[in-house]
């Protein structure tokens, strides 16, 4: 079987999960681990990872999902914000642009590092309303991102990984 692994990822850390997920693929059924361009590889099996841009998948990748049909995808994600819930949320609207010839195997989310521009315009924002509860978690959230993808994000997307490829 032959296996592609495309991903969207401006500050790593989609990156890195993309890169581990190749570390489970046995390398002669590993065709490509590449950030996503206008080229899609012919592969029987497509994981393909996005970070989490308000709310959904970045353009690029919506793009690539226009373009993908009677393929198998096990899709991945960072995101700022963790929680399974908000997780299920973030994958339902990723879904919603898949289209349905394709077969969704799995997909695996974890929270990711956010750039420190987030911070800054958190901190400007609690200055200009300091009673504002929801700005402070907020700001809670980007220093525990700081820690994300770890090792423990990693073991869950190694597993879930061994699943994707037990189940085709
Ligand atoms: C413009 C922008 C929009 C974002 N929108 C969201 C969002 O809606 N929800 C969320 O949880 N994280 C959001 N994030 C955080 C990133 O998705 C997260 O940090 C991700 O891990 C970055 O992945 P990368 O390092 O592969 O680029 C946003 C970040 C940026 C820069």
């Amino acid at each position: 079987m032959k296996i592609a692994i495309i991903y969207d990822s401006i500050t790593g850390n989609t990156e890195l999960l993309a890169k581990e997920i190749a570390k489970e693929v046995k390398p002669d059924e590993l065709l490509v681990v590449k950030k996503v361009d206008e080229e899609i590889p012919e592969a029987e099996l497509y994981f393909i990872g996005s970070w989490t841009d308000r709310g959904s998948c970045s353009d690029k990748i919506k793009k690539l999902f226009e373009k993908l049909h009677h393929k198998r995808i096990a899709y991945f994600e960072t995101a700022g914000f963790k929680g399974e819930d908000y997780f299920e949320r973030l994958f339902m609207r990723v879904k919603e642009l898949i289209p349905n010839d394709n077969k969704i195997i799995g997909h695996y989310f974890c929270q990711g590092k956010m750039p420190v521009a987030i911070k800054e315009r958190y901190l400007k924002m609690i200055k200009a309303n300091p009673e504002d509860a929801k700005l402070k978690v907020s700001l809670d959230n980007f220093e525990e991102a700081l820690n994300h993808p770890d090792e423990d994000d990693l073991k869950k997307l190694r597993e879930w990984v061994k699943n994707c490829l037990n189940n085709i």
